[in-house]
């Protein structure tokens, strides 16, 4: 099969290196791709929103199945406009997608599947808004409803914070549409986990969770951020308690969603918060994570491209998903500056001399033909995993393969995988 994977992050790379692993995959494209994909699968000079663009690309590569990488292509009808062509492709239809793409749409499923999510109520008025923030109190969280690239959520720790938060949202516009309705939610306490499963209408596979670290700094300071590290299996949920979240949250959601005449293919994402009166919905996304695909796909020991496969025929329950036990770590390297402004086009060193167990899964990157070197590209670089018996091997082999790794400006966070404190509540 010919397979394109639309996306240029280190998620993408991480799809295409697995994709490439398969008897099944014969030619691997990647639109745009970066500076890794190009080492193992053929670039096209395509945006991952440009439908047409990549469907055009479809027929003159014999294209036979598309896999999508990011949101803003599936939230923008990249599956609706495939199947319309005929064209095989991985990923929930524009409808299925406002799981992702509205917050509103997604409390309103969780309702009617009877899933767990934080308490609180969306408001397209900004007086009725604040309103209700004086009436809640702090802390509270405050959520546009829309795709806003990760920087939506604003936990207020303050009832100022909060208004604030709505006013930037609403008046400032500063998201743009995705922020005229904005949802106001309790501030829920406990520990974060990512669930992943595939679907298709009639099977959700096996579950498999990843931790990530979203600010900036050790220890969780500084700003947020795309994703600094993150880990693989969550060491604090028993493989038990994993199944079980899927069987009452990933499971009710996707039944819900065919009952509601949008029926959801693909990789469902969901963001929890483990908390002491029971596990809570934090979001939805539509895809796999990154970094966190950089984890999960190297643990997955069945066929990926046979499990896509599977998924676009709704024959899902006919193959096998597999997660292996050992645990997988991903340390973020990251421009210099980032989150911030950072500068772009610096030459990186030494991924030559990166272990050969170790992972160098490419994002802000791309190969300057002319001078022959791998460059810098974006804020976050390299993603550099290390898998182990243990998470303490895993990440030990993470960081040898992050520490020979260099460009200037460089940063990382040096505490990824380090077992975190159980949050406790009621202090
Ligand atoms: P999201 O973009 O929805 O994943 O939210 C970003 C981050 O905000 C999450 O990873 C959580 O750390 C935090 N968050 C979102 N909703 C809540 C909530 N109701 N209570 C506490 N933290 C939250
Ligand atoms: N790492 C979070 C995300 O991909 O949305």
């Amino acid at each position: 099969m010919n397979i394109l994977v639309v996306g240029n992050g280190g998620r993408e790379h991480a799809l295409a290196w697995k994709l490439a692993q398969s008897r099944l995959t014969d030619e691997l494209f990647v639109a745009p791709g970066n500076g890794g994909t190009v080492q193992i699968a053929t670039n096209l000079e395509i945006s991952a929103t440009d439908i047409n663009g990549l469907a055009k690309a479809v027929g003159e590569h014999g294209i036979d199945l598309t896999v999508v990488g990011p949101e803003a292509p599936l939230a923008e009808g990249i599956v609706d406009r495939f199947e319309e062509l005929g064209l095989p492709v991985f990923g929930p239809s524009r409808a299925a997608s406002r799981l992702e793409s509205s917050k509103i749409f997604a409390r309103d499923v969780m309702e009617k599947a009877g899933v767990p999510f934080a308490q609180g109520e969306w408001f397209d008025s900004v007086e009725e808004a604040h309103r209700y923030i004086n009436e809640v109190g702090a802390p509270v969280v405050v959520k546009a409803d829309g795709l806003a690239a990760g920087k939506g959520v604003t936990v207020a720790a303050t009832l100022e914070e909060g208004h604030r938060a709505v006013d930037e949202a609403m008046v400032d516009r500063v998201f743009g549409e995705a922020g005229d309705r904005v949802i106001i939610e309790e501030c829920l306490v406990g520990r974060e986990v990512s669930l992943f499963v595939f679907a298709d209408a009639n099977t959700v596979s096996a579950a498999v969770t990843a931790c990530d670290y979203k600010r900036q700094l050790d220890g969780d300071e500084g700003p947020n951020t795309g994703g600094m590290g993150c880990y693989s299996p969550a060491e604090f949920l028993s493989e038990a308690e994993v199944q079980e979240l899927r069987d009452n949250i990933a499971v009710p959601v996707i039944e819900a969603m065919a009952a509601m005449g949008c029926p959801y293919k693909g990789v469902l994402y969901a963001g929890l918060m483990i908390t002491n009166d029971g596990s809570r919905v934090l979001e939805f996304n539509v895809r796999l994570g990154d970094p966190e695909a950089q984890v999960v796909l190297p643990r997955l020991e069945s066929d990926l491209v046979e499990i896509i496969d599977a998924v676009v025929k709704d024959r899902l329950s006919d193959v096998e998903v597999n997660w292996g036990s050992d645990p997988a770590v991903c340390v973020v390297l990251a421009s210099g500056g980032y989150p911030g402004k950072y500068q772009i086009g610096l030459p990186i060193t030494g991924l030559e001399s990166v272990g050969r167990d170790t992972l160098a899964f490419h994002a802000g990157t791309f190969y300057d033909f002319e001078s022959g070197e791998l460059k810098t590209s974006g804020g976050r670089v390299l993603g550099v995993v290390g898998r182990g018996r243990t998470l303490s091997d895993a990440r030990e082999i993470a960081y040898q393969g992050a520490e020979v790794i260099g460009f200037e400006g460089r940063q990382l966070r040096r505490d990824i995988g380090l077992i975190k404190e159980a949050v406790t509540t009621g202090e």
